[in-house]
């Protein structure tokens, strides 16, 4: 690029990436300019916490994979979740959510929601007479699920839920961080709204948090409302790694996707492995609904070990190439027993009241080439089992 002479972020435009525009503020040339914008008839922006031109480029991105109307970029998926929920629940309202959930976003809906009178009913991911129990016994005003879940990848039928939830006027919302907008378009579903902890595939790599929300327009205006006022804004450089990652989001799903089906059904016919959790797998109690509403089925694979925790442990710790570490999503592959990650806190009770089997392993498939992470997991099988 010739030189321009030009200081404004007019001389940015031939970047080929999109610039990390660090700033905390914007300036006005002038006070008509100000008002101008003010007035709808300047397009700037005015204070980070309101939006950034780096974090805006990953909204565009976003809209356009989820085809949505709007969609608003923040500072992780939780944010996403919990600004969500204080956004669109009134004081005193009612939601319902499923089990299986993530622990965090349950533990929100619990806790810190009945401060504000907000009750929630938390039905079974397959349970659509409960839901219609539900929705009938007092106004609604959201219904919140993953699909696919953690860590058992259940699928709700999002067709039939938006169903329901539309004769009721209860807004669905989808978390959709397991399937990314490659294997899964929830809003084309009937979703109002989708969902993602963009530190996991969006951005791919394990270096960043974020978090998204799409969908209607004016579902999407009244979260940014609030996301304005409580701050939970993304980094420009984090919104950078977010744009940056996603260059590649089609290649590593399709690759994880692969993969991942590949594992299930080899774990499946092995004999130390009791129970493989993959929606891709004729034997997943979702399975028909992944397969109408998926393209593919994702990077996780669940699977349990026919043996105690401590075998379990033991296998992981004699696998050579995932780390062990919770997350999911990125291109290294990642191993963790949710008993231990998740749930050491609790006691064997409560884990099994929650259905969490301390035998239970969840495998995030990374890029690695395929043949060599069975390859792993089989010689970690053998290990283990000589050491007991
Ligand atoms: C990780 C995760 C979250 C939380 O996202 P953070 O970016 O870690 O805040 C929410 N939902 C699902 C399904 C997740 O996997
Ligand atoms: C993975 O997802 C892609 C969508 O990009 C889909 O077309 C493909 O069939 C999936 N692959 C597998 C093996 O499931």
């Amino acid at each position: 690029m010739v030189a321009s002479g030009l200081a404004g972020p007019e001389c940015l435009v031939d970047s080929l990436t999109t610039p990390i525009v660090q700033t905390a503020t914007y300036t006005f040339k002038n006070t008509e300019e100000l008002i101008a914008y003010q007035e709808g008839r300047f397009g700037s922006y005015e204070y980070g916490r309101y939006g950034n031109p780096t974090a805006r480029a990953c909204e565009e991105k976003i809209r356009a994979l989820e085809r949505a109307e709007d969609c608003l970029v923040s500072s992780s998926g939780m944010n996403a979740a919990t600004t969500m929920l204080l956004a669109l629940v009134p004081a005193g309202g009612h939601l319902v959510t499923t089990t299986d959930c993530y622990r965090r976003t349950r533990q929100f809906i619990a806790t810190v929601l009945p401060k504000m009178g907000i009750s929630a009913t938390v039905i079974d991911p397959s349970d659509l007479a409960g839901l219609e129990r539900a929705l009938a016994s007092r106004p609604t005003a959201l219904f919140f699920s993953e699909s696919p879940t953690n860590p058992y990848l259940r699928c709700i039928d999002i067709p039939k839920v938006k169903a329901l939830c539309a004769a009721h006027g209860a807004v669905v919302a989808v978390d959709s961080t397991f399937a990314t907008p490659i294997n899964q378009r929830a809003l084309e579903l009937g979703a109002d709204l989708v969902l993602h902890s963009a530190t996991k595939y969006l951005s791919g790599h394990n270096d960043v948090l974020a978090g998204a929300l799409a969908g209607r327009a004016d579902l999407v205006a009244a979260v940014r409302a609030m996301h304005n006022v409580l701050g939970g804004v993304i980094d420009p450089h984090a919104a950078y790694l977010l744009l940056r990652g996603m260059k590649t989001l089609d290649l590593r799903v399709s690759r994880a996707n692969a993969s991942a089906l590949l594992l299930a059904r080899r774990l499946q016919e092995h004999p130390k492995i009791a129970r493989v959790h993959y929606p891709g797998l004729e034997s997943h109690p979702d399975h028909a609904i992944a397969a109408r509403q998926m393209d593919g089925f994702g990077g996780v694979v669940s699977f349990e070990l026919a043996g105690d925790l401590w075998a379990t442990a033991r296998f992981i710790d004699a696998c050579r190439l995932p780390y062990i570490a919770p997350s999911l999503g990125g291109v290294e592959s990642l191993i963790e027993q949710p008993t231990i990650v998740s749930y050491w806190d609790q006691g064997p009770e409560e884990r099994a009241c929650i259905g969490i089997r301390d035998s239970l392993v969840r495998f995030s498939v990374g890029v690695e080439a395929a043949e060599d992470i069975w390859a792993d997991l089989n010689q970690a099988l053998e290990a283990a089992d000589a050491r007991q």
